[in-house]
């Protein structure tokens, strides 16, 4: 009598482990999902006609001094005063501002700079994902997004 009882009992066991296995990689699985979907935007390339510009100001203190004006009044809601993409605004917004002074903004090149300021979210993938960036090309003529540029990149630590 006692020795089927065994079998059944290790038969058992045998099947919990074996479903708790199977449980554990349908966990690692999802995970892995996850991973994938908080990764970083991926910048689209500059298109020709912006990335064949350069800026005038390049390493202009006076200029920088401007575009930090500019920034101030237009951008800081919610790029953040110092360009750590936590403006007062900033919170509210999917996807979310960028951090001027992240690893991650640090190649990003002057003329993708001053295209974003120009067009903001009109172009893909940005427009489809409803990004808050405003286009300003017609709000600042060309030298004062120039000077925003400037400005940015001296608030990145290069
Ligand atoms: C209403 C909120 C809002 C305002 C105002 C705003 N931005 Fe943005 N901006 C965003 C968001 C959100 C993103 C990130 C999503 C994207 O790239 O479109 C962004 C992205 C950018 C980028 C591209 C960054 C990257 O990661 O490639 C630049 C450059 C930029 N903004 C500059 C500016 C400047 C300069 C101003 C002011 C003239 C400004 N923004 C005003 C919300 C804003």
């Amino acid at each position: 009598m006692r020795l089927p009882m065994m079998v059944a009992g290790a038969f058992a066991l045998t099947s919990f482990l074996l479903i708790a296995a199977c449980g554990e990689s349908d966990t690692s699985d999802g995970r892995g999902g996850a991973e994938s979907a908080s990764q970083p935007i991926e910048r689209p390339d500059t298109p020709p006609e912006f990335a064949s510009r350069t800026n005038p100001f390049s390493g202009d203190a006076e200029a920088i001094e401007k575009g930090r004006e500019l920034y101030a009044a237009s951008c800081a809601q919610c790029h953040g005063d110092s360009g750590r993409g936590d403006g007062i605004n900033a919170a509210s917004l999917d996807p979310p501002v960028t951090d001027f002074t992240d690893d991650d903004f640090k190649d990003v090149s002057s003329q993708y700079i001053f295209w974003r300021i120009t067009e903001g979210s009109m172009m893909e993938p940005f427009r489809s994902m409803r990004s808050g960036m405003t286009p300003f090309g017609s709000l600042y003529d060309e030298e004062d997004r120039w000077r925003m540029v400037s400005y940015i990149e001296s608030l990145r630590g290069d």
